[in-house]
């Protein structure tokens, strides 16, 4: 995956509109974007939507972003929407990694009601928006087979801790960056996709062309978008490019002509194993990303 786009669960119009927008996963939203007094609508809306979709060859990822345990809307939410069987579920404000060990438990039970493929049903945390989820970022190693990714989110820590700004001339203020590493080193602990949170200065394309830059840069793979014009951006900065492919793939091709020694000399540089691994990575992803 290398776009997530949330779609408010309850506009019917919206979430027809981001079917074609090339996003690789869609977040069908039941939680933030959907006030109190639509949820139960929001619920029957995305789960006829989800239905219908997945009939299609060739749809995006369709996920759902459920509320939160503490709201105690979760139940109610799985209920309506596992029964139009979602490639996954989105948890936020995940505080530790027991809390997806909890969803894989509750998934199980639904994927049993509706003949769904035991375990076939993944997770995707949002980790880091609360202070405890934060500091717990290292807790989702082996928490569930299910959890495919892990994200965070600024909004809501912002929220939660009382700060009076997020960012500082375009970057964000250390707390929001501590948020962001602890979700990017979590991931990879967990063996999972680090996924960036959202740019919501939805209009402001070189803002997310940088951001997305950077996250690039720093290890996540993927970005989670709030409007379909960000979708092209983030795919294009986030496919793997021919350049860096061509590299990876000379870096595992000189280990394996030289009979997989523990370093070698390419080009004058000194490659040795963290080489290899970077580079043998790089291709599994691009060949997961299955583009056409
Ligand atoms: N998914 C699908 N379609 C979307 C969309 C989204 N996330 N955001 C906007 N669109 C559609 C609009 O409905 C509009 O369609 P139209 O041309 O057929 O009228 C078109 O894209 C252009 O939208 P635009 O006028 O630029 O934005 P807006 O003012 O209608 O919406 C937001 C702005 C922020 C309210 C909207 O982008 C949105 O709802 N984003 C998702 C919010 C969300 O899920 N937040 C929770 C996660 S942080
Ligand atoms: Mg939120």
């Amino acid at each position: 995956m290398r776009s997530g786009l949330f779609i408010p669960g309850d506009s019917e119009k919206k979430l027809t509109k981001g079917i074609s927008c090339g996003a690789d996963s869609l977040f069908v939203d039941l939680e933030d974007s959907v006030s109190l007094d639509h949820k139960q609508a929001a619920r029957q809306v995305a789960s006829g939507f989800l239905s219908e979709l997945n009939q299609q060859a060739d749809r995006p990822g369709l996920f759902v972003r459920v509320n939160a345990f503490d709201t105690e809307l979760t139940d109610d939410d799985l209920a309506a929407v596992m029964k139009a069987r979602p490639d996954g579920i989105v948890l936020p404000k995940c505080e530790h990694g027991q809390d997806v060990t909890r969803l894989d438990a509750i998934l199980r039970v639904h994927e049993v009601e509706n003949e769904i493929e035991d375990g076939a049903t993944k997770i995707i945390a949002i980790i880091t928006e609360t202070a405890i989820g934060a500091l717990n970022a290292g807790t989702y190693r082996r928490s569930s087979k299910r959890l495919q990714a892990v994200a965070w989110g600024a909004e809501d820590l912002s929220a939660d801790i009382g700060s009076a700004r997020r960012r500082e001339d375009g970057s964000y203020r250390d707390v929001f960056r501590y948020a962001r590493v602890q979700t990017l080193l979590g991931a990879i602990a967990a063996g999972v996709e680090p996924v960036d949170t959202v740019y919501t200065d939805f209009r402001d394309d070189e803002g997310l062309a940088r951001e997305c830059r950077e996250g690039k840069l720093d290890g996540f793979t993927a970005k989670m978008a709030i409007h379909p014009a960000q979708v092209p951006v983030i795919n294009e900065i986030y496919t793997p490019d021919a350049d860096e492919i061509a590299r990876a793939q000379k870096i595992v091709d000189a280990f394996e002509a030289a009979g997989n020694p523990g370093v070698l000399g390419v080009e004058g540089e000194m490659l040795d194993r963290p080489h290899l691994r970077k580079a043998q990575k790089l291709l599994t992803r691009f060949m997961q990303l299955n583009l056409k």
